[in-house]
């Protein structure tokens, strides 16, 4: 096709995927029991590598984005994802999700703060080492799902597998596409398909290299009830099944019961964390926050 995608030539084996710095536990870990569901907040200190078995930690991290009004989306958030668990982060549109899935994976740079992922500091990374840990050790499922127009649905699938050189695991790449239900669509470029597919592929593209961690931006947005509930039980088994951590925006309760937790962001601060709350529950806390009085936008 002539693609000729950049590869780092270090012949990783599946085997030791994303241990570069030892940070990374076996490959085949349990997941967490309900008694270790992760915490919110800042309980305890972490020491210069961070909290040990934290997948990922986001401290005292504030996002201003400036121009004539500057705009605080994330105001001093702390909070810590344990490995093999899934977050679920819900609140109000504008509340601040995708900006803290963008600082906590490295797309974006928080004004203040530090984000670790295992026990890499992410804060005094160059660019360039930024890229090559997303490429290595992140997967990231847009809001909008980023698809290459250019390439075809099997050649989107493998592209994160390519650019860093490592050899898909054939039979978990063709259990992915089968769960995803593409299997018929491989050879479809990203226009020809429909949102929820293009979807699918953003998933499955997410999954292929078994990233330690896997940030999805309303990754059932587009979604049927039916694939929706096969791609949230796929989350739920990579996290159960590898011990990969899944942290997902959602604005649908029944989404966000998959999940061990629940974190609930308004005006850039986590105002509810739930341990394995009901669709119910999550229900409530939202309609709850419709009811908050409005922060003192006019002073
Ligand atoms: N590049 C930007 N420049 C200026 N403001 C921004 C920028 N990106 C986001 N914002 C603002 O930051 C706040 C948080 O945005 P964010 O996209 O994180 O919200 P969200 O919770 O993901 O919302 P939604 O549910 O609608 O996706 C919003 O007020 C938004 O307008
Ligand atoms: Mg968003």
């Amino acid at each position: 096709m002539g693609h000729r995608l950049h590869c780092c030539g270090s012949a990783l084996s599946i085997a030791s995927k994303g241990v570069e710095n030892g940070s990374l536990e076996g490959t085949r870990t349990m997941s967490m029991s309900p008694a270790d569901i992760p915490v919110a907040g800042n309980a305890g200190r972490p020491g210069p590598a961070g909290h040990p078995g934290d997948a990922v930690g986001v401290e005292g991290v504030s996002k201003i984005y400036g121009g004539e009004q500057p705009v605080t989306a994330l105001d001093n958030v702390d909070a810590r994802f344990r490995r093999g668990t899934m977050t679920a982060v819900m609140g109000p549109s504008g509340s601040g999700k995708s900006t803290m899935l963008h600082c906590a994976a490295g797309l974006d740079r928080p004004t203040s703060g530090r984000v670790r992922i295992g026990d890499t500091d992410l804060s005094s990374m160059s660019e360039k080492q930024l890229t090559r840990l997303r490429r290595d050790r992140v997967g990231f499922i847009f809001q909008a799902f980023n698809l290459v127009g250019a390439l075809t649905v099997e050649q989107n699938i493998l592209l994160p597998s390519r650019l860093s050189g490592r050899k898909p695991e054939q039979a978990w790449l063709a259990e992915v596409i089968e769960r995803v239900g593409l299997g018929q669509r491989l050879r479809h470029r990203p226009t020809e398909l429909s949102g929820g597919q293009q979807q699918r592929v953003a998933i499955a593209r997410a999954l292929a290299t078994r990233p330690e961690v896997i940030f999805c931006d309303e990754p059932t947005g587009a979604l049927d009830t039916q694939t929706a509930a096969e791609v949230l039980a796929l989350l739920r088994a990579v996290v159960d099944d590898t011990g990969q951590t899944v942290i997902m925006v959602t604005h649908d309760p029944v989404a966000a019961s998959y999940a061990d937790r629940v974190m609930v962001l308004a005006d850039g601060r986590i105002v509810t964390d739930m341990p394995q709350p009901g669709v119910r529950a999550i229900a409530e806390q939202l309609a709850n926050l419709g009811r908050r009085p409005a922060p003192n936008r006019e002073g």
